[in-house]
């Protein structure tokens, strides 16, 4: 374990920043871990997985601690179903093409999020309708204070939409070092339902897919709109769909009745913040470096060498032409540092 100065996260973040951090530590064990935090060169510490979720906007004057603990295992298995565990550090598409390749269902929808395994529950990744909740059983945490183990059931994570404990009360406390995912060995429960996932599989005459069917449906839609981190800096979805009460909800079908909508509750309305972008001018616009993307209006992209700073000013943009438009207020995903 070394401690470095002056670190470039450039390779450290999808969106390809280049930040310095003060100091960086990558840490491969958990006694590792336990050793860097008692060191701690410098008061403010900064915890990074993937990198993929985060925007940084200068360089960080803090101690950042990189979690880099690997190893899958599997923890115990009946005739239906198996609990298997990741290290935090595992990269999260190959831990699922690891769950695929050993016909383990569950995660087939969540094929190609970027990003690892320990930062997935932090923001409880979702796609084609399934979310990282529907599969996690607990994680391992160490509490950042006391050096000291704890484990987080389902319940005490309090999973909502892009949301968990560790947004919240948990935020700042604890390093998540492994996930506990129960899996099934057969009778998979498939989620076809997203219409994409639907037309792909009819285009290959699929009528009874398979989670390997099911997940090549998912890599084809993503390459299809998302960008690839490693082509094209970004971090995914920028913004959350916001979820919006009856009476906003009444005046913008007013204004837009040709608006998508998804009635999450008989009082409460998502509307793909993707649309309300894309209506604001902004896909596929460019502004030295930063921009949105083409085919997926809810992505930012970096081209090469935006700075922290252009992304959150056009961020910014974003969000104040589309209240001004539309009436919605959209609020970023990522972390903003
Ligand atoms: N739309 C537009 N213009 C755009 C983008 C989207 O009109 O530029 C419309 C689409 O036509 C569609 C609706 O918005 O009617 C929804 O679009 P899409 O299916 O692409 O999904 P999304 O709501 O924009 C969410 C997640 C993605 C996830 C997809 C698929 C959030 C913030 N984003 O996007 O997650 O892959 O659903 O399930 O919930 C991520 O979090 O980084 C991410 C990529």
């Amino acid at each position: 374990m070394r401690i470095e100065e002056n670190k470039s996260l450039r390779n450290y973040n999808t969106f390809g920043i280049a930040s310095n951090a003060r100091f960086f530590v990558s840490v491969e064990t958990i006694d590792e871990l336990k050793q860097a935090l008692s060191k701690k060169p410098s008061e403010e510490l900064f915890i990074l997985g993937g990198g993929s979720n985060m925007l940084l906007t200068g360089d960080l004057d803090a101690f950042v601690l990189h979690i880099n603990l690997k190893g899958i295992e599997i923890l115990k298995e009946t005739e239906t179903e198996v609990f298997v565990k990741a290290m935090a550090g595992e990269n999260w598409h190959e831990f699922v093409k690891y769950c695929i390749e050993k016909d383990f269902g569950g995660l087939e929808n969540l094929s190609l999020i970027p990003g690892n395994v320990g930062t997935a529950p932090i923001q409880n990744i979702g796609a084609y309708g399934v979310e990282l909740k529907d599969t996690f059983e607990s994680c391992n945490t160490v509490e950042i204070e006391t050096f000291k183990e704890r484990e987080f059931t389902k319940e005490e994570c309090v999973f909502e939409y892009r949301n968990s404990i560790f947004k919240n009360e948990a935020k700042g406390k604890y390093i998540i070092t492994s996930v506990t995912f129960k899996l099934t060995k057969k009778n998979h429960k498939t989620s076809v339902s997203y219409g994409d996932i639907q037309k792909n599989l009819s285009e290959r005459n699929i009528e009874i897919p398979t989670i390997k069917d099911i997940s090549e449906a998912v890599i084809a839609i993503r390459q299809s709109k998302l960008p690839d981190p490693k082509v094209l800096g970004n971090s995914g979805s920028f913004f959350k769909n916001p979820v919006v009460g009856s009476e906003t909800f009444q005046e913008f079908r007013r204004n837009f009745p040709e608006a998508p909508f998804y009635e999450v509750s008989p009082t409460e309305f998502k509307i793909p913040a993707g649309w309300l972008i894309e209506k604001a001018g902004f896909k596929g616009q460019r502004f030295g470096d930063a921009g949105v993307h083409k085919n997926q209006a809810l992505v930012l992209v970096n081209y090469g060498n935006a700075t922290g700073k252009e992304i959150w000013q056009l961020a910014m943009d974003i969000q104040k032409k589309v209240k001004e438009m539309t009436g919605i207020y959209i609020e970023p995903e990522v972390n903003v540092f």
